[in-house]
């Protein structure tokens, strides 16, 4: 029960729809940012499905690193996924896997507490969303096995979905460098709550 083929699939599918969750929320969180009000899909609709797709990520994480901790075949203990570097197996790729939650309880955490912290210093520490995504990718890169060329796919169109959101991030906030009323500006996003 504890071993056998399902939890392994049951760990690589939820390891693969993780990272693609996580690609789409860090897509969503761009385009969230860099939008413009009165453009055709309002941001707060983009802001909202961002934080319902990221939710589901952190879901999919947890279900992925409790598949491979159960799955006896190979010994992944708990803190291994917490603490970075500390297995023998795999220890390089699944020690990125390891960094890759510590940013996601960061984000997550300082996501829920938002509205009791410095919007400057939230907005600093959800920036770990890009060395999540890049640990992300090299973890799922470096621990796949057995799908070949679909799985290099799924890595290919991840990079490429977020390189294209990060270069129109960068051209737009380069175009409204001069305008005080845009938000992208500061890099800050509209605020999620209006003060009354
Ligand atoms: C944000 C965190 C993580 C993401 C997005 C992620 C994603 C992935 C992806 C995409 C794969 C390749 C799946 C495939 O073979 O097709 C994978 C493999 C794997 N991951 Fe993760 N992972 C994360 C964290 C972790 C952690 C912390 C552990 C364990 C402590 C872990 C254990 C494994 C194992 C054992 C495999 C290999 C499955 C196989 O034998 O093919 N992952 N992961």
């Amino acid at each position: 029960m504890t071993e056998g083929p399902l939890l392994w699939f049951l760990n690589r599918s939820t390891g693969l729809v993780a990272l693609v969750l996580l690609t789409a929320a860090t897509v969503l969180g761009v385009l969230a940012l860099g939008g413009r009000p009165g453009t055709r899909v309002p941001r707060f609709v983009v802001q909202s499905v961002h934080r319902n797709v990221a939710l589901l990520a952190v879901v999919t994480v947890a279900v992925h690193v409790l598949s491979s901790v159960v799955d006896e075949f190979v010994d992944i203990r708990w803190w291994h996924a917490l603490v970075p570097f500390t297995g023998d197996h795999e220890r390089v790729w699944l020690g990125l896997g390891a960094v890759a939650v510590d940013l996601l309880l960061v984000v997550t955490v300082t996501s829920l507490l938002r509205h009791r912290m410095r919007r400057r210093t939230w907005h600093a520490l959800h920036l770990s969303v890009y060395p999540l995504w890049l640990t992300s990718i090299l973890h799922g890169a470096g621990m796949g096995t057995d799908l070949g060329a679909g799985l290099w796919w799924v890595t290919l169109c991840c990079a490429a979905a977020v390189a294209a959101a990060v270069a129109w991030r960068l051209v737009r906030a380069s175009k409204t460098e001069d305008d005080p009323t845009d938000p992208v500006r500061d890099g800050m996003t509209m605020p999620l709550r209006r003060s009354p």
